[in-house]
């Protein structure tokens, strides 16, 4: 962006960019690699790539033809013969070897913890190899992952191992039914069929399926895999799975872990043996920078693109960055800066990878570069451990990822760019060396990572609000939280928190046992807040336009489209959702009624700046809430006249986010007061009603905003100083003062001590 700024005036100059560029990277005196040699390779990078810039300059590599063999030919023979390829591919894997060593293991011992590196095998054969062995007879396979993009990429993957079809039932090409015995289930998204054999899950679904089967009957072995993640659900999996394994004696249980602190999961099954799969890794040399890096995001990309043009190309780039709108970021100014460099450069590929990316757009990542190009993936953490890329041979470490943390004092959850640990530091420069020798280049300094980072990541649920936890875990019977058999226990304050919250949605009674309306909460996949909402609608009846709100609340990405050149157009469109400073939710409810009274044109969304994509998926989670209803016997009831009776359903799940207007159009959150901002994305950025509730905060630092400055068309998140309030409802002091009389907030101070705050706040009104 800086650079087109700079050579606005000099459009008919076809090398401006590309000086820019140049300008750039002596005005940057390039970046310097840690110890003396390495410097000395730094230096070399810079004079080849200076050179080459000369050399592109003068034209002499046009008519550079690139060998090029993929023909048609090849191509479709590739195609007939894939399927045998995967088979050997497969028998080159790290685990193979170990293939029958691990079947007798299984055999012989209820629990089995195994130890391999990313990439060794672990999650797409051993289900395999356990289903070959016959386990399957007698009952699933489920193996769990962190994170959706893996169950379903790695789900993908074996069904095309085993060459069967993925999820539903098909018909094959002699009309043949093929068996779809793999299949994957993440929120939202079942992809199984009563076929199903192998399951690979997110962690949280195999939470949520203890609450229909408690003693998962229907399973056989039961994989809990990336554990050294250490999610919260993965936590909470490992108490329960310890707990049915010793009155299930046939149920097998696999703990599967790319890092070497096995023997704390060992400790914790009863001193369950380790399962060793020894690696195959090649020397990685690391590299660091002199000094820190005030803009990681432009070194980042800037370090990419003297790799692409100093290296040949037989190895792919890997960067991490911390979530989609850096990545997205990213890929508008490498598409910028390598457009600028044409054909004079080999082409460089740009694969995002992060977990609202759409399903068909992942796959991307996973096709095998064409000789003449280069790859550069740009991923979140999920690359770290979770996926493994072939052909990997730079990674490009920032050293900083998204991380959630929670204050039990204040109750406040918030989303932070924080720096990595050593763990995660060692995991991501790995990656570059599992082919072939590779390089990491650390943005960060070695004084750094020896001295700044910690050695291993915080537990999630030592960082995390632990309501909708609490409330699974009520809803399983499990009542003496505080003795649960944690492998590391929460903080009991932040257990306490989550029980008043609880108490005060009304889901659990004065003796902390589950009440009526908390087993209706317990059923929705959803947090505690918004459940409590859905299940408030029954009263209201507005049931039909509540589970839209908390479709559309819960898509997880962007409605709202807001292309560069229409920025304009966009926002006229967005605002007239807003019309009466109705607030966010109800501006939300807006969109999602005009779509299905066009009946979900996608024409209507087009003209209307509405992501597509968005709208789809929000349906589906609204067809799922809709069946939910059913299943907790609330009607599906619609009242869309009455703004005002959605309102109170809304604030019946969300008066604990409750906040007041200050003088300077701040606002001041009741409960613990702080002072918070209304992003600037809302629609009533400018109403600035007395009253509001909020979504969620958002907190952003200082380093993140800096960072921003640079980014093309970010939001000005740099004017806000501490904290954004995100979808909020109008007018609402006539509702709040209704949710104070009722039960929902009263009578909290009985359980904890400090929530006499809430009470105080809500006198106040
Ligand atoms: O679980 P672990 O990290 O040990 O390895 P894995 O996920 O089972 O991956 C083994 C191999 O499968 C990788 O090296 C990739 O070559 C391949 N794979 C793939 O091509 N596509 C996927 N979605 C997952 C794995
Ligand atoms: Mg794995």
């Amino acid at each position: 962006e800086r650079y087109r700024d700079q050579n606005a005036g000099d459009k008919m100059n076809p090398f401006a960019e590309q000086e820019a560029w140049e300008d750039h990277q002596i005005g940057k005196a390039t970046l310097k690699f840690g110890s003396k040699d390495r410097k000395q390779i730094s230096d070399d990078y810079k004079f080849v790539f200076e050179d080459q810039i000369e050399f592109i300059q003068d034209g002499m590599m046009d008519g550079v033809n690139f060998e090029d063999d993929s023909s048609v030919e090849f191509e479709k023979s590739m195609a007939e013969s894939a399927f045998e390829k995967l088979q050997d591919d497969r028998k080159t894997l790290p685990v193979y070897p170990y293939r029958d060593a691990l079947l007798q293991a299984v055999h012989d011992h209820q629990v089995l913890v195994i130890v391999g590196e990313t990439g060794s095998g672990k999650t797409t054969q051993i289900p395999q190899y356990l289903h070959e062995g016959g386990y399957t007879k007698r009952g699933k396979i489920g193996c769990t992952q962190p994170r959706r993009v893996a169950a379903m990429s790695v789900a993908a993957r074996v069904s095309q191992e085993m060459g069967v079809k993925l999820g539903h039932e098909v018909l094959g090409r002699n009309n043949h039914s093929l068996v779809c015995q793999v299949g994957y289930s993440i929120r939202f998204e079942d992809c199984t069929s009563d076929k199903t054999v192998l399951k690979y899950m997110t962690d949280g679904m195999l939470l949520r399926e203890f609450l229909g089967e408690p003693d998962l009957s229907s399973y056989s072995v039961v994989m809990v895999d990336e554990a050294h993640e250490r999610t919260l659900s993965t936590d909470i999996l490992f108490g329960l799975v310890k707990d049915i394994a010793r009155f299930r004696p046939d149920l097998k249980l696999l703990i599967s872990s790319a890092t070497l602190d096995a023997e704390k999961f060992s400790d914790y099954f009863d001193s369950a043996p380790i399962f060793k799969i020894p690696g195959r890794r090649f020397p990685v040399e690391i590299n660091y920078t002199k000094a820190p890096e005030a803009d990681y995001l432009d070194a980042a990309i800037v370090t990419a693109l003297q790799i692409h043009v100093t290296q040949p190309c037989d190895g792919d780039i890997l960067i991490f960055f911390t979530g989609q709108e850096e990545i997205e970021t990213a890929e508008e100014i490498l598409k910028h800066r390598t457009r600028g460099l044409g054909t004079k450069i080999a082409e460089l590929i740009i694969c995002p990878i992060y977990a609202n990316l759409p399903t068909e757009l992942q796959a991307k990542i996973f096709e095998p570069t064409p000789e003449s190009a280069r790859k550069v993936v740009l991923a979140t953490n999920i690359a770290e451990t979770s996926l493994t890329i072939d052909g990997i041979k730079y990674v490009i470490d920032p050293g900083f990822c998204k991380m959630k943390s929670y204050n039990p004092r204040t109750g406040m959850e918030s989303l932070l760019v924080h720096p990595i640990s050593k763990a995660s530091a060692n995991q991501r420069a790995g990656r570059s060396g599992r082919t072939g020798p590779g390089k990491c280049f650390r943005l960060y300094t070695a004084y750094n990572y020896y001295n700044d980072l910690e050695d291993n990541t915080v537990p999630e649920i030592q960082r995390t609000n632990l309501a909708n936890v609490v409330l699974s875990l009520k809803s399983l019977g499990i009542h003496d939280l505080l003795n649960f058999d944690f492998m590391d226990p929460p903080p009991s304050e932040a257990l306490l928190k989550a029980l008043e919250l609880l108490f005060a949605l009304s889901a659990l009674n004065k003796l902390g046992e589950l009440t009526k309306v908390g087993r209706k909460m317990a059923e929705f996949p959803l947090d505690p807040m918004l459940s409590k909402m859905i299940v408030a609608s029954e009263k209201y009846k507005c049931s039909d336009e509540v589970i839209s709100i908390a479709a559309m609340l819960s898509i997880g990405s962007s409605i709202f489209y807001r292309p560069k050149d229409k920025q304009v157009h966009a926002d006229n469109a967005r605002m007239i959702f807003h019309t009466g400073n109705v607030g966010d939710h109800i501006a939300l409810l807006k969109v999602y009624n005009s779509w299905r009274e066009t009946n979900f044109s996608t024409q209507w969304c087009y003209e209307n700046y509405i992501q597509v994509r968005s709208m789809k998926r929000a349906r589906d989670i609204r067809d799922q809430l809709e069946g939910l209803l059913e299943r907790v016997e609330i009607e599906l009831t619609s009242n869309f006249n009455d703004l005002e009776a959605i309102k109170k359903a809304i604030t019946s799940g969300y008066f604990p986010h409750s906040a007041r207007m200050q003088k300077n159009g701040s606002y001041r959150t009741v409960k613990h007061p702080q002072t918070v901002y209304i992003h600037p994305s809302s629609g009533l950025a400018q109403a600035l009603p007395r009253w509001v509730v909020y979504h969620e905060l958002v907190l952003t630092s200082k380093e993140y905003m800096r960072q921003r400055k640079s980014n093309v068309g970010g939001v000005p998140l740099r004017l806000l100083r501490k904290a954004i309030a995100l979808a909020n409802v109008n007018q609402v002091e006539n509702v709040l003062l209704k949710a104070r009389s009722t039960k929902t907030n009263t009578g909290i101070e009985e359980l904890v001590p400090d929530s006499g705050v809430l009470a105080n706040g809500m006198g106040d009104l």
